[in-house]
């Protein structure tokens, strides 16, 4: 089984990112063959400054290595570092039907916010699609808001070998019901483009200052509150605490007594916490950044050993 995933270079990674995408892949690395990139081509839709994305793209290194990825089981790149991608976006995109990109979500979203849409930005499921078919992936951990993107990618897929005959893998996304979605500091889905993240590996005082002034209604402490599992520190509790810890604030804020700054304030503890293991191998991986290099490099050349195979077979298959 061959798991992929990738991951844009946009800006500091955020427990949405963590708990829907990072964490599943963490833990697949151990189930199968995994392959994750940082997806610096992709960032270019949205970034247009170079040292920015070369910066973004160390600290999504430096985070993913943090969290746990093991590049003893996992493959680890960066996407430039494996150009053959953009040849397969090139041949994918010419079977990729253009009403299939113009019902996109995320490309009608950005659109809906008054981003001025280049043609990347357009295009980026095709690439999305290259991705994940280069290597032959079977299995795509993502968040909920990637799901129709893999479902674009399986569509031009079956187009492919609809077309030129069985050639490329039908992959499959794999979405955590209970992290689909996790919620920002405004309640919205948490997102780096709306400015309502937790980071990973935020500053502590400007966590704590996020958390808080997480809002809440006027309720007064003594007041049992009924809701108390839709309360966003709780929720967001419940992903960094110990579930005996988290179920007890929960009853705690149910029955009434619980103040919403204890509260918040516990979410932050359990939070500084729960990455304090990963904040010292951050500190450890950014003095020993040959590492980190290293570690890329080594990834870059096994990917590439797999996607020139799958590329050579789509090229002799489409007569190429
Ligand atoms: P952002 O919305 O902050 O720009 P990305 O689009 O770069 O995040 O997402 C990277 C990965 O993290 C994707 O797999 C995405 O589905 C996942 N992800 C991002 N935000 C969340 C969230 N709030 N809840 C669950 N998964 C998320
Ligand atoms: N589009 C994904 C995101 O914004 C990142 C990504 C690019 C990706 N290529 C991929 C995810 C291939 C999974 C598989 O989060």
């Amino acid at each position: 089984m061959r798991i992929l995933s990738g991951i844009q270079p946009s800006g500091a990674l955020h427990l949405g990112n963590y708990f829907g995408m990072m964490l599943p892949a963490i833990e697949l690395q151990n189930q199968g063959e995994a392959l994750y990139f940082i997806a610096d081509y992709h960032s270019m839709t949205s970034v247009f400054d170079a040292a920015q994305r070369r910066k973004n793209t160390l600290d999504v290194a430096l985070d993913f290595l943090a969290c746990g990825l093991d590049p003893k089981k996992a493959i680890f790149w960066r996407q430039s570092d494996v150009p053959e991608v953009t040849e397969l976006a090139w041949i994918l995109t010419t079977l990729t039907p253009m009403g299939l990109l113009e019902r996109c979500h995320s490309y009608k979203d950005k659109l809906a916010r008054g981003i001025s849409a280049n043609h990347g930005l357009f295009a980026y499921p095709v690439l999305m699609a290259a991705d994940i078919l280069l290597f032959d992936s079977n299995i795509v951990p993502v968040g909920r808001d990637q799901k129709q993107h893999v479902e674009v990618t399986r569509d031009i897929a079956i187009k492919f070998n609809e077309t030129y005959g069985q050639t490329l893998v039908i992959p499959e996304p794999r979405i955590r019901e209970e992290v689909a979605v996790v919620p920002g500091t405004d309640g919205q889905k948490m997102s780096k483009s709306y400015g309502n993240t937790i980071e990973i590996f935020g500053d502590e005082k400007a966590v704590r200052k996020k958390i808080m002034g997480i809002v809440m209604d006027s309720r007064t402490p003594a007041e049992p509150k009924p809701d108390a599992d839709k309360n966003l520190a709780v929720q967001l509790l419940k992903l960094v605490a110990a579930p005996e810890v988290a179920s007890d604030y929960e009853s705690r804020l149910r029955a009434g007594g619980l103040g919403y700054g204890d509260l918040k304030k516990a979410l932050f503890e359990h939070y500084w916490n729960y990455f304090s293991a990963a904040r010292a191998r951050r500190a450890e991986l950014a003095g020993n950044l040959d590492y980190v290099h290293q570690t890329l490099k080594e990834g870059a050349a096994r990917a590439k050993a797999i996607g020139h195979t799958v590329l050579s077979r789509t090229k002799t298959a489409s007569g190429l």
